[in-house]
């Protein structure tokens, strides 16, 4: 536990890297990461401290629709976790294809459908066992800062696709009919490598919007963006609890 916190920024939740104590910034071309170039994705690690635990920020990551393959858009894990880190949060912004659900809150990832048609581990195999892709004990214990909180906190499965369109009305039928309860275009390729390697991995997702279909559904990469950025400030202090007394 005493090993550094990596953090994967998605859209728009980049301000929690403004209260990161960064003592050093590395740029996504000197850490062998393809650089982005989607607005809202900006690429640095900060390596600094926040609520008092040594973190690796990832601010900013590699998308599969930006042309890059499995491999390449996991470096940034891989060199995070040869700087030293063993526990990895990864943010992204999602729609909900839960109607239950409220846009605008945060889901804790349960689990996972990876539907890229790809993985990280692609030519150099290895069978590693997904039961628990992301952390029990890490989610128990966000669950319990959140309940003291009394902030709403929901937990389901993300669905993640290559992207970059949105999805189909009748896709989200379909991604709903498979168990998911959110959707994005990220994380899912990054999770398996953190475990491949080892890792805890806690996933949270930004439930920017509702997907394609459902009633509200608005799909705008501005206002993905911006509801994130309003919603940020909340996990940013959600986190701060988890980090600052893991216990
Ligand atoms: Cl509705 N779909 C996908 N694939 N990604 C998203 C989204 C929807 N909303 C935010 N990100």
């Amino acid at each position: 536990m005493s090993e550094a916190i990596g953090l994967v920024l998605g859209s728009g939740l980049g301000s929690l890297a403004d209260q990161v104590d960064v003592r050093e910034t590395v740029a996504f071309s000197k850490a062998g990461l393809p650089v982005s170039t989607v607005p809202g994705h900006e690429g640095a690690f900060l390596l600094g401290s926040f609520a008092g635990r040594e973190v690796v920020v990832m601010r900013g990551r590699v998308h599969l629709y930006e042309g890059h393959s499995a491999q390449a858009l996991t470096q940034g894990v891989r060199w995070m976790h040869e700087r030293g880190v063993g526990s990895l949060i990864l943010t992204n912004a999602a729609g909900s294809v839960n109607a239950g659900f409220e846009a605008g809150a945060w889901m804790m990832l349960s689990d996972h459908l990876n539907l890229t048609g790809t993985s990280p581990l692609e030519g150099a195999p290895q069978f590693v066992d997904l039961s628990e892709v992301y952390s029990e004990s890490w989610r128990d214990r966000l669950r319990r800062k959140a309940e003291a909180r009394g902030m709403n906190l929901y937990e389901g499965v993300y669905a993640g696709l290559r992207g970059p369109q949105y999805e189909t009305p009748a896709e989200v039928r379909m991604l709903r009919m498979l168990g998911a309860d959110a959707v994005g275009m990220s994380t899912v390729l990054e999770a398996i490598q953190a475990r491949a390697l080892g890792m805890q991995v806690l996933g949270l997702s930004c439930l920017t919007n509702w997907a394609a279909g459902m009633p509200g559904a608005q799909l705008d990469h501005h206002d993905v963006v911006e509801t994130g950025q309003r919603a940020a400030a909340e996990m940013v202090a959600l986190l701060k609890d988890l980090l600052g007394d893991p216990a």
